[in-house]
């Protein structure tokens, strides 16, 4: 049993958002393990930004701007901080997030806590950043015009964030999901369109979920690429329960992350990939835990991918054993860049 498996079984006698909070005030220690396995095999240039490595940590982990620094320090590519809203919310009552360990899982529904813009945006310009820097932004639940609040988000941050993620695919706020549809997604797209011809040239992407049809995919992906979004987060977390092992918790109302959405996030991705021809970088996020998973995203179609659920469960030094396996791999597969395996599998 490794260290950090032997501190785990204490970690999880602790109620999920105490063991949160207590590895944020760790990281902001300095208690993380040093970024290993740093090779030229794994950088890449996407969205015209140099990236140490594909792997990120996905957003909902850092999302006040706390510790990005130590994040990429430990050894991710990037880190996503955020959801942010304009406004500071508490988010939904506790307990609001559940870890189903039998199934290497997690449910949460915790609804956009954070601090809001005006703190978060003070916290990270404070900071001289460490590496690709990128801001997760939301609306807020009480918000009467949703769409206004992403572009409050994008000239809030768009000097100081490396690239932006418009999240419209949260379960956790009502009325979200409902952006990625119908006349919303136009408006949306078409004003983040308008903005990026103006004045913003820091990187837009689009986060979705796992539950779009495919004609609802293809016309966010049509749209995106008209309107020069520069790239797509497939996928948050899913509302489908199914075939999970954990009895306690599997009723539970909110996202599910981890194992159990590897496949579905990765039929997303794959059809993206199918749908966009290539013609627009995807970031496969969804049950991450091995360079197989890894490998298995990009050759679905994804440049990059992010991972969170299985932080949790294997703990820092994941990030390392990552890079090693993958490298490993890829020496023994001949591959000689990420770039030459991106969508093997769908072409
Ligand atoms: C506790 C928790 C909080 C999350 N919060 C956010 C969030 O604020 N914004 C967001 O876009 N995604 C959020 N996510 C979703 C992750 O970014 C990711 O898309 C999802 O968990 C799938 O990846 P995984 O299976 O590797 O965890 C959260 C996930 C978890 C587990």
């Amino acid at each position: 049993m490794n260290f950090y498996k032997k501190i785990r079984n204490i970690a999880f006698l602790t109620e999920p958002e105490k063991a949160h909070k207590l590895a944020i005030s760790a990281l902001k220690l300095g208690i993380h393990p040093p970024s290993e396995y740093d090779s030229k095999l794994l950088q890449q240039e996407i969205l015209d930004i140099k990236f140490k490595n594909p792997i990120g940590l996905a957003a909902g982990f850092d999302k006040n701007g706390e510790v990005p620094n130590q994040i990429l320090q430990s050894g991710f590519g990037f880190t996503e901080v955020g959801t942010v809203t304009p406004k500071k919310q508490i988010g939904n009552k506790q307990p609001r997030v559940f870890r189903l360990e039998e199934d290497l899982a997690i449910i949460n529904r915790l609804g956009f806590n954070n601090d809001g813009m005006d703190d978060v945006y003070s916290r990270l310009s404070r900071i001289q950043k460490k590496g690709i820097v990128g801001i997760n932004i939301g609306a807020n639940k009480d918000s009467k015009d949703k769409i206004n609040d992403y572009l409050i988000g994008i000239q809030k941050f768009y000097k100081i964030a490396d690239y932006l993620t418009i999240n419209i695919s949260s379960p956790n706020t009502p009325g979200l999901r409902d952006l990625q549809t119908g006349d919303n997604i136009n408006e949306l797209l078409q004003s983040i369109g308008a903005i990026k011809k103006e004045s913003v040239k820091t990187p837009i992407v689009i986060k979705l979920a796992p539950e779009l049809s495919k004609k609802e995919l293809e016309n966010i992906i049509n749209k995106s690429i008209e309107n020069n979004i520069d790239g797509l987060i497939l996928t948050n977390t899913t509302t489908k329960k199914n075939n999970l092992k954990n009895t306690k918790f599997k009723e539970e109302l909110g996202g599910l992350s981890g194992h159990p959405l590897m496949s579905q996030s990765t039929k997303m991705l794959k059809d993206a990939y199918i749908i966009s021809e290539g013609k627009i970088p995807l970031i496969g996020v969804g049950g991450i835990s091995s360079a197989d998973d890894i490998l298995k995203k990009i050759k679905c179609g994804a440049s990059l991918v992010q991972l969170y659920t299985s932080l949790v469960y294997e703990g820092p030094n994941l990030i390392s054993n990552l890079k090693r396996n993958l490298i490993k791999k890829m020496e023994t597969e001949g591959v000689h860049s990420i770039q030459e395996i991106i969508g093997t599998e769908v072409k």
